[in-house]
């Protein structure tokens, strides 16, 4: 009697959970964590997170703060302290970052990225912890002077990349690519499938949003930038010399126009996404990144993005060391 009646509450049990499909699913995660139909099994020895990996992934959220309130403040005329202002974790709001005056389209597209960016912040910051944003600069004079330094003369008037759509996306052409080949810079150092599951995924958006703002900038590229006398392709590829100049680790940076022999297998000038001889992404170093978002070429001297330098271990022992 006890038995039937210990069985009937049983059946009921799983009859009510099993109504609810998220209940099935999760049983289903509960008796098997790797269902194989829809996640590949992690090898038997992997660790979720090494140890070494929370600094490496943490690193990146100087780049995705920056992009983050730029696309934000671009596409809404407010940042992260609007949309989740627990993100920043206390740090200061960005310096000189507005609005910008864009077509509708890029408008969404914009606005789009700025979310994407709160979710890298949030997932990175759930998986591995994080520190607060860094003091930012996105002032029209910091761009202003990226582009006289790119150009090697002053540009008159100043580049204000916030006055239309074609200067907000070539300023916007300074930011996801330095994520991207972070992230491919990264990976091979990466242990965790936990880790690598994230890096994998950040990667991929960075180098969506990267193509995106390349490809839009490509279908202009042979436009005037009003009011100056230089195309589209020309900013483009000064911003990329500036790049591999202030890395000073060879070409990992090319512009929408390149000579025959940098093109795809050394046949084509057009460049619409950057790539090495195999048409791989570039990989930079943490050091080559802060090399340039610092603008100074130097890891040990904070500027440009980041004025008061990256946060995180990787960037505060950089600032010390040698
Ligand atoms: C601002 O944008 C307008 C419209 O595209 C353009 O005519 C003007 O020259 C631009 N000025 C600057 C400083 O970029």
């Amino acid at each position: 009697m006890a038995h039937a009646a210990v069985q009937y509450f049983l059946s009921l049990f799983f009859f009510l959970f099993f109504l609810s499909p998220n209940v099935v699913s999760s049983i289903g995660v509960m008796l098997n964590p790797y269902n194989p139909s829809c996640a590949s099994k992690p090898p038997a020895s992997a660790t979720p997170i090494s140890s070494s990996d929370v600094d490496l992934l943490q690193f990146a959220l100087n780049l995705e703060h920056t992009e983050c309130d730029f696309f934000l403040y671009g596409a809404l005329g407010c940042g992260l302290d609007a949309i989740a202002p627990e993100l920043a974790m206390g740090g200061p709001p960005p310096i000189g970052a507005r609005k910008a005056n864009l077509d509708e389209t890029t408008r969404l597209i914009i606005e789009e990225f700025g979310y994407q960016e709160v979710g890298h912040l949030r997932a990175i910051k759930n998986t591995v912890g994080g520190f607060p944003r860094p003091q930012l600069d996105l002032s029209a004079e910091n761009f202003a002077k990226i582009m006289d330094d790119a150009f090697g003369y002053h540009l008159n008037p100043p580049f204000d990349p916030y006055n239309n759509t074609i200067n907000y996306l070539l300023a916007s052409y300074a930011i996801p690519y330095m994520g991207l080949v972070a992230y491919v810079g990264a990976n091979p150092n990466i242990n965790g499938f936990v880790s690598k599951r994230l890096l994998a995924g950040l990667l991929a958006v960075e180098a969506g949003q990267d193509a995106i703002i390349r490809a839009k900038l490509y279908e202009r590229m042979h436009e005037f930038v009003p009011p100056y006398q230089i195309t589209v392709a020309e900013f483009t590829n000064r911003i990329s010399s500036l790049r591999n100049r202030l890395a000073n680790c060879g070409i990992k940076d090319k512009g929408l126009l390149v000579p025959h022999e940098l093109g795809a297998e050394g046949r084509i000038s057009t460049n619409i996404l950057s790539a090495n001889r195999d048409s791989l992404g570039h990989r930079r170093t943490p050091a080559e990144v802060l090399r340039v978002v610092y603008g100074t070429g130097s890891e040990r001297q904070p500027g440009g993005f980041l004025p008061k330098g990256g946060n995180g271990k990787i960037a505060r022992e950089l600032l010390v060391d040698h």
